[in-house]
């Protein structure tokens, strides 16, 4: 085997943690989602596939409880998942092509939503949308974008949480560039990230390279 297949823990400088899933049928799928010959649907289709594989890991330190179950041959202890579980929090929009493949794994979990966009000119992220579930501070909230650029949109994303009184937060994407990690640790060291590919950097216009192009655009066909 050439390639260790294990998610690689990554302790940076800033105290921030981050784990950057090298899978082979995680690198694989990124590989066609890279692909400007990557059509919409089947894009769309690896953002999905991509996210449940990922959170497989990323729910991995879920808090159990023991309870008792009777098998059709007797009365067993086991565990289930503890107390108010999830909530999975997308960035408006491409953060919503992740949410079916995390309700794969965790059907019960509640969905809410962040609307953010970068502007174009100054790059630095707006807001226009918030809507959590009314449990959200008693919940483990997963944040998901696939892209992680500058880390503006991810920062202020995790910021308007933490001021609605949530503290568990975790921020999950598919590709990082450094600038973007160095930016959310830096705002915020307690959330860790997990990315499937951390790429080289960002081009003038804060596109990552080498990235996949515009996240939004390829899964819904804008462009
Ligand atoms: C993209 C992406 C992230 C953001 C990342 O969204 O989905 O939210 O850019 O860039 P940053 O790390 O530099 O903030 P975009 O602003 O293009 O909005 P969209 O999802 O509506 O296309
Ligand atoms: N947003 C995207 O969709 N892609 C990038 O490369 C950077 C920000």
């Amino acid at each position: 085997m050439s390639e260790k297949a294990d998610a690689k823990r990554t302790d940076l400088p800033t105290g921030g943690q981050l784990m950057v899933f090298d899978h082979p049928l995680i690198q694989h799928k990124i590989t066609l989602m890279r692909s400007k010959d990557t059509p919409t649907k089947e894009f769309r289709e690896l953002v999905s596939e991509v996210a449940t594989l990922m959170g497989y890991e990323v729910t991995r330190d879920l808090p159990l409880t023991e309870v008792e179950v009777e098998t059709p041959l007797k009365k067993a202890r086991s565990y289930v998942i503890a107390g108010k579980k999830l909530a999975l929090i997308p960035i408006l929009r491409a953060g919503l092509g992740m949410v079916d493949g995390m309700l794969t794994l965790v059907p019960m979990a509640r969905v809410g939503h962040i609307g953010i966009y970068r502007d174009p000119d100054t790059l630095e992220p707006v807001e226009y949308y918030l809507k959590l579930p009314e449990d959200a501070a008693s919940r483990e909230c997963i944040v998901l974008d696939p892209m992680l650029a500058t880390g503006g949109s991810a920062a202020a994303a995790v910021s308007f949480l933490k001021q609605r009184g949530i503290t568990m937060i975790k921020f999950m994407c598919l590709i990082a560039a450094p600038e973007g990690v160095r930016r959310l640790h830096e705002t915020h060291p307690d959330v860790p990230i997990f990315c499937a590919a951390l790429d080289e950097g960002l081009n003038e216009h804060a596109y990552i390279l080498p990235g996949l192009g515009d996240a939004g655009d390829r899964l819904f066909g804008t462009k």
